[in-house]
């Protein structure tokens, strides 16, 4: 009777022991490495993947998240990538600081079967001698467990430019038949950069209007440097800049800076375009002071980016590209929210 007792009591532990083991939750290790932490977008960005993720916890399923600042800097990035495949991540989410060096980052990363979603900076494929071919990148289509998500920048570089054809004047503010503009660019290695560039000035030309490009200018995406290449082209031109158009709402609030400063009046003596979408800018929108910009949809980007992750922590097919769309952000649209 004892020993029947014992041995009842030994296989309820047993059962006890399993049913314990297979309630405690599957924790994914996730790791994140973000091209520049004082990006303004890429921190909303960011954060975002952060409680997204944090919003699909279960009882079962959690995701430990390290996120890394790669500070601008590829040496950088490329250790965290590395310490990444020695702590056994599941998945990993790359923000590229450098896409030229995607091929070395990719490969690593491939060969130790992890998957892998880049974001933002689309990785290019280009010909023998450097230039950029308009087709899809090798080393994600070739790898069923990479891919990219982001927006196509020609959308969002014609958003802009539209919005400059379609007021009264068609950005001609002088009368004199065209269009004179300084460009505040992006960091140049970026596609979103080359893409914004061209396109909004294409959207005019396209329109048949007359354009002259009166300065074109780095910025790097940072806000004080929009700032200060938007106050140089002031006091180098003055009236002659009808339209600033800069890659990115970083630059803008910086160029909105310069042009109040100067004693410019958006909307009266000068237009101010951006891409993103900030809170910032938006705000700005309504008060007048700046003219447009695209929305760039962080959370449709970061909430893909982690619904890929996800299907492929599950062992799911995946498409080698997600693309979501830009959103045009006029004062009609801010005042219609
Ligand atoms: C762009 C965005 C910029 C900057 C850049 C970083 O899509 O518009 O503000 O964040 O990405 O790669």
């Amino acid at each position: 009777m004892k020993k029947t007792l014992a041995i009842l009591l030994a296989a309820l532990m047993l059962i006890g022991m399993f049913s314990f083991a297979s309630a405690e939750a599957k924790t994914y290790k996730v790791g994140v490495s973000i091209y520049q932490y004082t990006d303004n977008f890429m921190t909303l960005y960011r954060n975002e993947i952060e409680n997204y993720f944090k919003s699909l916890e279960t009882d079962d399923v959690k995701y430990e998240i390290t996120m890394a600042d790669a500070k601008n800097d590829m040496a950088e990035q490329t250790n965290q990538v590395r310490n990444f495949i020695t702590q056994g991540m599941d998945v990993i989410i790359l923000n590229l600081v450098q896409t030229s060096s995607a091929d070395a980052v990719i490969d690593e990363i491939v060969a130790a079967d992890i998957p892998l979603v880049l974001i933002n900076r689309e990785p290019l494929a280009y010909d023998a001698d450097g230039n950029t071919l308009d087709e899809s990148y090798a080393g994600i289509l070739n790898n069923a467990k990479v891919c990219y998500v982001g927006a196509d920048a020609r959308q969002s570089g014609t958003f802009q430019g539209e919005m400059v054809a379609a007021l009264d004047n068609h950005g001609d503010i002088n009368g004199d038949g065209k269009v004179s503009y300084i460009m505040i660019e992006g960091d140049p290695e970026n596609i979103d950069a080359q893409y914004r560039t061209e396109f909004s000035v294409k959207a005019l030309t396209d329109a048949g209007i007359e354009v002259e490009c009166l300065d074109d200018q780095v910025g790097n995406w940072d806000q004080t440097k929009g700032q200060e290449l938007c106050a140089n082209a002031l006091s180098n031109y003055g009236d002659k800049i009808e339209v600033v158009f800069c890659n990115n709402d970083g630059m803008a609030l910086g160029a909105a800076t310069a042009i109040q400063t100067a004693g410019r009046k958006v909307g009266e003596d000068i237009y101010l375009l951006g891409v993103d979408a900030l809170p910032e800018a938006i705000d700005l929108i309504k008060e007048g002071d700046m003219t447009g910009t695209v929305l760039n949809d962080h959370i449709g980007q970061s909430h893909t980016a982690v619904d890929v992750a996800v299907k492929l922590l599950n062992g799911e097919d995946i498409e080698n590209y997600y693309w979501v769309d830009y959103v045009k952000v006029d004062k009609a649209y801010v005042d219609a929210q």
